[in-house]
């Protein structure tokens, strides 16, 4: 076998709602997560050891051991009782610490290609119980489509959407750390004094997606993380502000950011917000997607 190709999407999160501040560090969330049409593409390929390497070589993704894919095929190898031998090549996409889950989509996309591999006869379910080992938005590259994650995150429950909703994504200059970004929460949480509310799905949402209504799932987009992201970044100000003002149903971080989704009326203005947005300054360069889409899956040929 010469290697196998798994294609993940990215996401953007179109509720995040953060809650108490856990004795494992991590936060409870209600997490509503949207997989759209940018994709990484993992390749695992029959080798002696084990490495991975990314083509074209983006900034700021590590390739040694602290590699998530890298990790990801480890654990997978241990799990099902073989050798660690492949040599994974990731075909990058999805911005780098961009809040879009890029990395958690090349873990599971070696989860992915290495079970298929090396024959390693993981179930669905193993895959997302190994999955959730290895990060919080790892679970949901490998199930995609639309779906609310409780927990950190990672249980996840599928959520009913119809049609397709169009994204333009403004993607930055450099990457904001998702650890920096849930500190800078907690440190304004306590500045505030306010306990965080109790965490629940919007009902507006989930009727929006259900009714494949963009205009109302604009006005229901949410980010609790957002304040954080902007803290860190102010001139992510500026940036959700172009898109508002460029019609977009709803401009909003996604995830930790640094990244800025905007919710288009349609595909036809997607295209014109992307150019709106590109020739206004507010942004390394814009991305047009999809979604919902499928997770990870084995590329045929
Ligand atoms: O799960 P993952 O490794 O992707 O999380 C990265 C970091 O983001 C964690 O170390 C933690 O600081 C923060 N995080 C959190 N609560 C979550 C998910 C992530 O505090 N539910």
């Amino acid at each position: 076998m010469s290697g196998v190709t798994v294609r993940v999407p990215a996401k953007v999160n179109l509720q995040l709602s953060v809650g108490s501040r856990r004795d494992d560090g991590y936060h409870d969330l209600v997490n509503v997560f949207q997989a759209v049409s940018i994709f990484d593409e993992v390749t695992a390929r029959p080798a002696v050891g084990i490495g991975v390497s990314l083509l074209d070589g983006p900034d700021g993704v590590p390739t040694g051991e602290d590699n998530l894919a890298l990790r990801a095929a480890r654990l997978l190898a241990e799990e099902a009782g073989v050798k660690p031998c492949a040599e994974l090549v990731i075909n990058k996409a999805i911005p780098v610490a961009g809040g879009m889950a890029g990395g958690s989509a090349d873990a599971a996309g070696a989860l992915l290609a290495c079970n298929e591999l090396w024959d390693g006869g993981l179930q669905p379910d193993d895959l997302g119980r190994l999955a959730a080992r290895l990060g919080s938005d790892v679970p949901f590259a490998l199930l995609g489509g639309t779906a609310v994650g409780l927990g950190r995150g990672e249980r996840l429950t599928p959520v009913l959407s119809q049609g397709r909703f169009h994204w333009v994504f403004a993607l930055a200059q450099g990457g904001l750390s998702t650890p920096r970004v849930y500190g800078e929460y907690d440190r304004l949480r306590a500045r505030r004094g306010k306990e965080p509310a109790l965490l629940t799905v919007s009902d507006e949402l989930i009727a929006a997606l259900r009714n494949g209504d963009a205009h109302a799932l604009g006005p229901a987009l949410s980010n609790d993380l957002q304040p954080a992201a902007l803290s860190l970044r102010a001139s992510l100000r500026r940036t959700l502000a172009a898109g508002t003002e460029h019609g977009a149903l709803g401009s909003i971080v996604c995830g930790s950011g640094p990244t800025c989704a905007f919710l288009a009326r349609s595909g036809r203005h997607a295209i014109d917000l992307a150019v709106r947005l590109s020739g206004s300054g507010v942004c390394r360069s814009v991305a047009r997607a999809y979604g919902p889409v499928p997770g990870a899956r084995v590329m045929r040929p």
